[in-house]
């Protein structure tokens, strides 16, 4: 299909990659700054008619959280099957619901693109299911990235955590901050480390006086990322069974759901 990226930075020409190798051709590329953007503007009209005029058939956005909203007021009306890996913006969520509704648009985002952590969090919560019955288990989330990071913990390991809530009917809330104090029973940890170049690990511990279960998803680089986003982009843009396109706000359990 011919796609359009919105921000492209390093994901923007990850995902360029990742769309050409799946026989994809990208129409149109629009940046604030980056130079080899074919249409460099922060006019959203100019960006939408740049997008309009190269026959675009979906749009990808990763662009900034500070960019995010106004690009998607912007695009939504457009109808174009719309994917969106910026973060940032879930508090304006029911805004930009009401935004797709209206316009009977498809919009489709996640925090995490990635296929191996989605399948991660599905694993999650099976083995959360399974320890609900066996109360010897304690359980916490461990995750590691490196030094550039701006926000800790992860988003990633904070949803990893909500997984083992929905499933672990004795983990009730989650905490990133011990301080010096003993963690209830209640509480889930999340405890993040900083360090080097590690591209992103997320590990579940489930631990018994007798013996102790890991469950580890280790990024071995951002392509996962990348692939993920133009495969949600082709799920989006394709019809529902026997019905027309598809409209409204999906997130990848809606794709994996869909399987
Ligand atoms: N959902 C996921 O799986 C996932 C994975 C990786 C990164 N991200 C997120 O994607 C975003 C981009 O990441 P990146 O590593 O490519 O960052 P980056 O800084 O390399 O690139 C972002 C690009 O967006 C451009 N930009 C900013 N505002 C814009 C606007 N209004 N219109 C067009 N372009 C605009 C910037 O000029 C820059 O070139 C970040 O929010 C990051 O957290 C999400």
């Amino acid at each position: 299909m011919k796609v359009a990226l919105v921000g492209y930075g390093k994901m923007g020409h990850m995902i360029a990659r990742a769309a050409e190798l799946r026989g994809h051709t990208i129409v149109c590329t629009v940046d604030l700054f980056a130079e080899d953007a074919q249409c460099v503007t922060s006019d959203k009209k100019e960006m939408v008619a740049a997008i309009a005029a190269s026959g675009a058939e979906g749009i990808i956005e990763f662009s900034h959280p500070a960019s995010v909203m106004d690009n998607l007021v912007a695009l939504i009306p457009t109808k174009l099957p719309l994917v969106v890996g910026t973060t940032g913006w879930r508090d304006h969520l029911e805004d930009v619901e009401k935004l797709v509704h209206d316009n009977k648009s498809a919009l489709l985002y996640s925090a995490n693109f990635s296929v191996g952590v989605n399948l991660f969090y599905r694993i999650v919560s099976y083995a959360s299911r399974l320890m609900a019955d066996f109360d010897e288990y304690d359980a916490a989330v461990f995750e590691a990235h490196h030094n550039q990071k701006a926000d800790s913990p992860s988003g990633t390991g904070i949803d990893i955590a909500k997984h083992i809530i929905e499933n672990l009917p004795r983990k009730k809330t989650i905490i990133t901050e011990l301080g010096s104090r003993k963690i209830l029973p209640e509480e889930l940890q999340v405890s993040s480390l900083r360090v080097g170049s590690v591209t992103g690990t997320h590990s579940v511990i489930f631990d018994s006086p007798a013996d102790t279960i890991e469950l580890t998803h280790r990024a071995r680089n951002r392509e996962g990322f990348a692939l993920g986003a133009v495969r949600a982009l082709e799920w989006l843009a394709a019809p529902e069974a026997g019905q027309g396109p598809k409209t409204g706000l999906f997130s990848m359990d809606d794709i994996f759901d869909s399987l």
